[in-house]
């Protein structure tokens, strides 16, 4: 297995990575992961067309790497040097091309490119993207290569089990023969939700058949503290574990010392979405993610009614932060326009 660590080519071995999620895993909560311990953060799945619409700017008030789309003007993935050598972008795809392209897109920026194999919605499904192509292998095959002779950093794919073992170990073994640098496995199949338990048996089989490391991934319902992160990567023989809805939940089980108190971790979040000018509706829907029944006390009430970073700042003590650093990166865009402030 060649696995160059010092040549600062990401290696997947004996990680611990926090898993793609749509609308959590924008820069604030990468960076709070990899604060308390996360060895990779992957990014939530960017859509092909999306990502080949935008054009890369780099913003110096936030010191920022931002893609812009350029129909609407959003930022569609903002990253900083903090994370350049551990995040891992997701593209969702169904095509070679245009998943090549997209890859390339955000090439220099980022540590590696992974293609989304395993989501089950509708939206990916009837687009061909996602988990349609574990019954596809052929075009998932073409997208891997394309992707790999693209770019010059790792390429890996993550996917969900299938109903046989031994159908899976060999749709593995197909991907692994594309020269991606890694397979992450969701052990669950694509009717499967999270109250189903998953398939570690599978996931060893797979590790046990490839010769590229084997992410494990879809056991945090057994994960509650760092330890339980051990057990499912001994359970599944694998060389690295990726975790979602634990980190979704209390992202400092990344910590190997002990998981921090919710609002501890809130206020840690908060500081990173200050910082890095996250906007108010992704920030409060992080935040809510992480309180669920908590909303129902007086400060998570106030809370649901917040609609400025501010406000939800304010509620967190943590408002004078958010005031000086807001008002020091007005000035500087000021500062940009050549405008003088006080
Ligand atoms: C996900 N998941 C997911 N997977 C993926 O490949 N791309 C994505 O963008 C997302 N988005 C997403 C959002 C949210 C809110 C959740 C909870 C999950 C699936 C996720 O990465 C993981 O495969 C499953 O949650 C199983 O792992 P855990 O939760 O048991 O660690």
């Amino acid at each position: 297995m060649v696995c160059m660590e010092n040549t600062k080519r990401l290696c997947y071995d004996n990680k611990v990575i926090l898993a793609p999620m749509v609308r959590i895993n924008t820069l604030p909560m990468r960076l709070l992961a990899l604060d308390y311990g996360a060895d990779i953060v992957y990014t939530e799945e960017l859509i092909d067309h999306r990502l080949i619409r935008c054009y890369r700017k780099v913003n110096e008030t936030l010191q920022s790497v931002d893609f812009i789309d350029k129909s609407d003007a959003t930022v569609v993935f903002r990253t900083c040097s903090r994370e350049k050598h551990n995040v891992v972008l997701q593209i969702g795809t169904s095509d070679p091309e245009r998943a090549a392209k997209a890859a390339q897109v955000v090439e220099q920026d980022v540590a590696g490119i992974d293609i989304n194999m395993g989501c089950p919605k509708d939206f990916s499904l009837k687009g061909g993207m996602g988990a349609a192509l574990l019954f596809n292998p052929d075009k998932a095959c073409a997208i891997l290569s394309a992707v790999v002779s693209a770019v010059k950093i790792p390429v890996t794919c993550k996917i969900r089990v299938l109903q046989d073992v031994d159908d899976t170990v060999a749709l593995c073994k197909k991907l692994s023969a594309t020269g991606v640098a890694a397979i992450c496995v969701h052990g669950r199949t694509i009717k499967e939700r999270p109250m189903h338990s998953n398939r570690n048996h599978f996931i060893k089989a797979i590790s046990e058949a490839l010769d590229i490391p084997v992410i494990a991934n879809g056991g945090s319902k057994e994960i509650k503290v760092f330890e339980d992160i051990i057990k499912f990567k001994n359970l599944t023989g694998c060389s690295s574990v990726m975790i979602a809805r634990s980190a979704e939940k209390n992202c400092s089980i990344f910590k190997q010392d002990g998981k921090l108190e919710l609002f501890t971790v809130i206020r840690d979040y908060l500081r990173h979405a200050i910082d890095y000018d996250n906007v108010a509706p992704n920030t409060k829907y992080c935040i809510q993610n992480m309180l669920q029944n908590i909303q129902e006390t007086e400060r998570g009430r106030n809370f649901l009614e917040s609609t400025s970073l501010q406000q939800i700042c304010d509620l967190w003590d943590i408002g004078d932060y958010c005031r000086q650093k807001q008002k020091k990166m007005n000035c500087l865009r000021f500062e940009e326009r050549d405008v003088v402030c006080n």
